[in-house]
């Protein structure tokens, strides 16, 4: 299956509408801090297995790994020991993204590695007046041969965490189907609104992922209405399930997608990728729609 990117959108058929549609399309990737502050809720999984998903469907994919434990980078197959250039010299402009990208184990899936400096890295850029833009100021540079670039970020709303979300587009949520998911939202949401007043004020909230779902476990049918109920239809169709697959596959330096394609967890990756493309080009064709009336509104006031 291939899917085009998904800056290409227009109908061929309508060549005004295309070219109309072409000028007012979104330039370079589309690109996803995947965030929340809650440890272990699935952000690492959900990067390395979705980016794996958008690889195997066509799409170019770069994966940054802004978390120190740096378990995208194992998780993706990349050790310690071959991370030349990471996230950390990145930030401190002392590489460029082409020298930073490495190769994964994913076709069409690279990787900027993550190392255990970044820990110091609000120490290293505290004199820097642009320290919250670094990441943006380096993929505004050099991002363009990706379609998706999705930001592993740490498990807090630190200076790594606002790199990140100044960088991106967007947010994806993973949010845990337990007890507690629901708390710390206000805080996300609140970090959110704050970068987009001080930052980034195109910043959307691209949506939020349940992951390891237990249709054995009430709580987690619980958890999935509470969160539906409150937070509509940013919340994906797709719900991750609990999976044991999932868990075994960083351990081979592997995305679940390579370690057992087959098994409910890499399946519920691809369909939550195939959920991700099509939400993507329905925003992408209302903001194109957006831009024609505004280009229409201009035309008819100019003429
Ligand atoms: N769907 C799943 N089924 C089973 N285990 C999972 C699933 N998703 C994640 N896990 C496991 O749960 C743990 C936490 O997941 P993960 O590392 O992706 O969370 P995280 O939010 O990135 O954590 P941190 O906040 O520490 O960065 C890991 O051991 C992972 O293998
Ligand atoms: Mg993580």
């Amino acid at each position: 299956m291939s899917v085009q990117p998904v800056t290409s959108q227009a109908p061929t058929s309508d060549k005004g509408a295309a070219d109309k549609a072409a000028s007012v399309a979104p330039a370079g990737p589309r690109i996803l801090a995947v965030a929340n502050q809650k440890g272990g809720v699935g952000k690492t999984t959900t990067t390395i297995n979705l980016g794996t998903a958008l690889a195997a469907i066509g799409e170019r994919v770069l994966l940054i790994d802004l978390d120190p434990q740096g378990n995208a980078s194992t998780g993706l197959g990349v050790n310690p020991t071959e991370r030349e250039a990471s996230a950390y010299e990145l930030l401190l402009d002392e590489t460029n993204l082409e020298n930073a990208v490495v190769k994964t184990v994913v076709p069409n899936c690279d990787l900027v590695a993550s190392s255990m400096d970044l820990l110091g890295i609000e120490v290293a850029l505290a004199d820097n007046p642009r320290r919250l833009h670094r990441l943006k100021e380096v993929l505004e540079a050099c991002a363009v041969h990706y379609n998706y670039v999705l930001i592993d970020c740490p498990p807090s709303l630190n200076m790594l965490t606002l790199n990140a979300m100044t960088a991106a587009n967007a947010v994806l949520v993973p949010m845990q189907c337990e007890f507690f998911a629901l708390e710390g939202l206000s805080q996300l949401l609140k970090t959110i609104e704050q970068v987009r007043t001080a930052l980034n004020p195109g910043l959307e909230i691209q949506g939020v992922v349940l992951t390891m779902y237990d249709p054995r476990n009430n709580l987690s049918g619980q958890v999935e209405e509470d969160v539906r109920t409150h937070l509509g239809e940013r919340v994906y169709k797709t719900v991750i399930p609990r999976n044991v697959r999932i868990s075994e596959a960083p351990s081979f330096g592997q995305p679940a997608l390579l370690y057992d394609h087959k098994c409910a967890g890499s399946q519920a990756y691809m369909r939550l990728a195939s959920e991700l493309i099509q939400r993507e080009r329905q925003l992408n064709a209302a903001s194109n729609n957006e831009g024609s009336a505004v280009i229409e509104k201009g035309e008819h006031h100019g003429g």
